[in-house]
């Protein structure tokens, strides 16, 4: 059996990893979280990594307060960019596979077409800022790597659809940001995705998203709608809803590289977020 180690096992993406590869005999996984492994310690990232001699690394961990990464710089640091720099010396050393998530927060957002894999980075946040320092220590470090980037991620855990289906209990309506735009992204889908690249030499970078675009007002309409609530949505401005920290207007992600390379299509995110609404 094929060690795989994966970190960040109790998010939405190592839970979603854990369901998609429990089918898979070939694999045996080792699944850690901070308790287990604590990706921003260099010595239990050799220390696990060397003993286990994974045929792969896949790093779920991040710190994922997008709000929070703004007041809390060190351990964005730590965590988004000095992990994955961590894991990757340490695969890099035992020749093992490091998969790596990133995100469309690494864009800008300042346009209006869907990104592809070549375009120019340009993070506005410190979420953005330290996953791509995380995403260029992969590079440096690693030998044989995937990075992932996916965005408006929900799956077993904490995420926006959670948080919008919450409100409806008490509230008729709710006031939600309508001009940013991006792609819902099912864990399940993403895990799928991950699987396929797993076995094979086809390494880069990837965007990762379920295919369409909307904005996060239109996703609360239809979450709303999938789960027979008649709760409505207000949209209003970035600006009315002041967040603390910056988020790209617009980094609808195309999955150039999947399409270029591989025989892998994402589901559109109506039908995700619909099969989502039916587990809960
Ligand atoms: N969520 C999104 O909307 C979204 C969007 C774009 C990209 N992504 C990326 O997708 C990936 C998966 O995201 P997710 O939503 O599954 O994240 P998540 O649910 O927040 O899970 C992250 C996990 O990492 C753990 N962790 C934090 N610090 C750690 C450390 N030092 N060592 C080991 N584990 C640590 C967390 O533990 P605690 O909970 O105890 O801190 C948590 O279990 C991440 O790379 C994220 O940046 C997510």
């Amino acid at each position: 059996m094929k060690p795989l180690i994966i970190t960040g096992c109790n998010g939405q993406l190592g839970r979603a990893l854990n369901k998609q590869l429990a089918s898979q005999s070939e694999y045996e996984l080792i699944n850690t979280d901070v308790a287990e492994l604590d990706i921003t310690n260099i010595d239990q990232c050799l220390e696990l990594v060397c003993s286990i001699k994974p045929y792969a690394v896949i790093n779920c961990a991040a710190h994922t307060g997008v709000d929070a990464c703004e007041t809390d710089r060190d351990n964005a640091y730590r965590i988004n960019a000095i992990g994955p720099r961590n894991l990757s010396i340490a695969a890099a050393k035992m020749d093992a596979k490091m998969i790596h998530i990133s995100t469309d927060y690494v864009f800008d957002g300042f346009g209006d077409k869907p990104l592809i894999e070549f375009d120019r980075t340009n993070p506005q946040g410190m979420y953005g800022i330290t996953k791509l320092a995380g995403e260029n220590f992969v590079k440096d470090f690693a030998k044989n790597y995937f990075i992932i980037r996916t965005a408006w991620l929900y799956g077993d855990g904490n995420n926006f659809v959670k948080t919008m289906l919450r409100l409806s209990e008490s509230n008729d309506k709710v006031r939600v940001v309508g001009d940013q735009y991006g792609t819902p992204t099912s864990a399940d889908e993403l895990a799928k995705a991950i699987c396929h690249l797993l076995p094979t030499e086809n390494y880069g970078i990837f965007h990762g998203t379920c295919e369409g675009s909307c904005n996060w007002a239109e996703f609360a309409e239809e979450i709303f709608r999938l789960a027979g609530k008649n709760t409505k949505v207000e949209k209003i401005t970035t600006e009315e809803f002041g967040a603390p920290a910056p988020r790209p207007a617009y980094s609808v992600l195309e999955n150039y590289m999947f399409k270029l390379t591989t025989d892998f299509a994402f589901a559109d995110w109506h039908d995700a977020i619909a099969d989502y609404i039916k587990t809960l």
